[in-house]
């Protein structure tokens, strides 16, 4: 499932609106500010992540973006990547599969990455490895196509999983391993804690018991208890926790949460580069995978003249091919920049600015009285990210399709996502739809097209299904951002929906 943004025509009454609300604000915005501030005494703390938007971040207010899209891909100082030009501009480095001098000039960046990534988080190389990979989806295949699921095995996961965690059931279901949605619960979205133990009591003694679950969801933005990965391991079950969302706004420490398998994307972090991910394993699981294949670098010796393989130890056995050697050395520079940024600081600015726009989404009402946003997930910073994913609703309660909020967004150059986010389990709880609203409409919708699919959940229950709208802040988001998008909300007030958009 994905969403399209086409280029809507925009109606003069909502471009009309939308100039005179984003205008409003002009004059007043110090004394909100400040109002703000004592609300969030902790944002304070946090001011040197202003001085560096202006100083490595200048484009953002240069070309006037408002960037409310981090959970989709973080953002990158220009120090990082000026960095990692100085690098590669500096020496001269070979393809790291050989030993000649260039070949382990980039050996040498790569392994150094390695140890810096250990280092961040905490993990102790005799007990976790990191494997290379080209990002989280790619992560999380890895455990999928290799998890001995043929063997007595099972795959439970969460309803509120990116989709590249629910593809790891087609494996599952392929070796003959039943497939188990733990469910969460309305309104917050929330992890069945009752119905998860009862579930974990399930684990086949002796059998491959895999329980995948996000850290943070990246559709509500909950951040489910990692304590799960404690109670889960005991009860026989190996832990695939998915940091994708969690990792950019939070601290994570694998000498206090251990689970057997966390999955990341990098740029997600620090948003330079993109195409590097990790899975971060344990080492003992790594001995329990099974590759369906082997590839170039992933083996000690390999014959043609007989069906004899042996493959390489650890790490190096899930590393297909050449790893990404030139952009390696960048993550390095993108963790060093979390470090001297301070996570607790990003951390407390996120905390900041979420409750911000909670509080301010809530309130927003329209003549009648009505509501004008309706929140996914929790409604307060407590136990959750930066990331709101939402609707628009008229004084009739109906909703304005996300095609019209966002092309609006793009009129206003504010940077948001809508849709279901890869995370349609998280969209089917909060639409309340039915496993027979989605069985007949994707038959109705046939052949299927995102835009055939949801105008069949529309027409079959009856409301506007169009996905959600998601905004999400992060390592330099700040006070003007998100003022300006509640301001961008308000030109929604008193206007009528004009129902699905063809
Ligand atoms: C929670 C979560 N898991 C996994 C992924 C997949 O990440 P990638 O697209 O970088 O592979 C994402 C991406 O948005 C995510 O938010």
């Amino acid at each position: 499932m994905s969403s399209h943004s086409p280029a809507l025509e925009i109606d003069g009454l909502y471009a009309e609106k939308l100039a005179a609300c984003l205008a409003k604000a002009e004059g007043n915005g110090t004394a909100d500010e400040a109002d703000f501030c004592r609300r969030y005494p902790d944002y304070e703390h946090t001011r040197h992540l202003d001085a560096l938007r202006a100083a490595q971040y200048q484009r953002l207010d240069a070309l006037k973006h408002v960037y409310l899209d981090y959970t989709g891909g973080g953002l990158y100082a220009s120090s990082q990547v000026e960095q990692h030009h100085r690098l590669l501009a500096a020496d001269v480095y070979g393809n790291p599969h050989s030993f000649n001098p260039t070949s382990l000039a980039a050996t040498h960046l790569v392994e150094k990455t390695r140890e810096t990534i250990h280092e961040y988080f905490h993990a102790d190389p005799d007990e976790y490895r990191i494997i290379f990979t080209a990002n989280a989806s790619g992560a999380l295949k890895l455990v999928g196509e290799s998890y001995p699921f043929e063997n007595r095995g099972q795959y439970m996961l969460t309803f509120d999983n990116h989709n590249s965690v629910n593809g790891i059931r087609e494996f599952a279901r392929l070796h003959g391993a039943n497939v188990n949605y733990v469910p969460i619960t309305l309104p917050d979205l929330r992890m069945d804690a009752a119905a998860l133990r009862e579930m974990l009591a399930q684990a086949i003694p002796g059998g491959n018991n895999l329980f995948a679950y996000p850290a943070q969801s990246n559709f509500s933005g909950v951040q489910h208890d990692l304590t799960w990965v404690v109670e889960a391991r005991e009860r026989g079950w190996d832990v695939l926790l998915d940091c994708a969302a969690y990792l950019p706004t939070n601290r994570f420490d694998l000498r206090e949460c251990k689970p057997d398998f966390a999955t990341l994307s990098f740029y997600k972090m620090f948003g330079y580069p993109t195409g590097i991910g990790a899975l971060i394993v344990r080492r003992d699981k790594l001995k329990k995978l099974r590759r369906p294949w082997f590839a170039g670098g992933t083996v000690e010796i390999v014959s043609t003249l007989a069906p004899v393989f042996v493959r390489a130890e650890d790490e190096a056995a899930f590393e297909d091919g050449t790893v990404n050697y030139l952009s390696i050395p960048a993550v390095e520079i993108g963790l060093r920049h979390l470090l001297e940024c301070g996570m607790d600081a990003i951390h407390s600015r996120v905390v900041a600015l979420t409750g911000y726009l909670l509080d301010n989404m809530t309130v927003l009402r329209h003549s009648n009285g009505s509501p004008l946003v309706q929140i996914y997930g929790p409604t307060t910073s407590e136990g959750r990210g930066g990331t709101i994913a939402f609707n628009l609703l008229d004084e009739r309660g109906e909703m304005f399709d996300v095609r019209l909020v966002e092309a609006l967004a793009n009129q206003a150059h504010i940077s948001l996502r809508t849709g279901c986010f890869c995370n349609p389990g998280a969209g089917e709880n909060a639409f309340h739809l039915t496993r027979q609203n989605v069985e007949e409409c994707s038959v109705a919708a046939a052949p299927v097209t995102y835009e055939r699919y949801v105008a069949a959940l529309s027409a079959t229950t009856g409301h506007t299904v169009t996905g959600a709208i998601r905004v999400s802040v992060g390592i330099v988001s700040n006070y003007a951002d998100v003022s300006y998008f509640v301001r961008f909300l308000r030109s929604f007030l008193d206007l009528e929906s004009p129902g699905l958009l063809d």
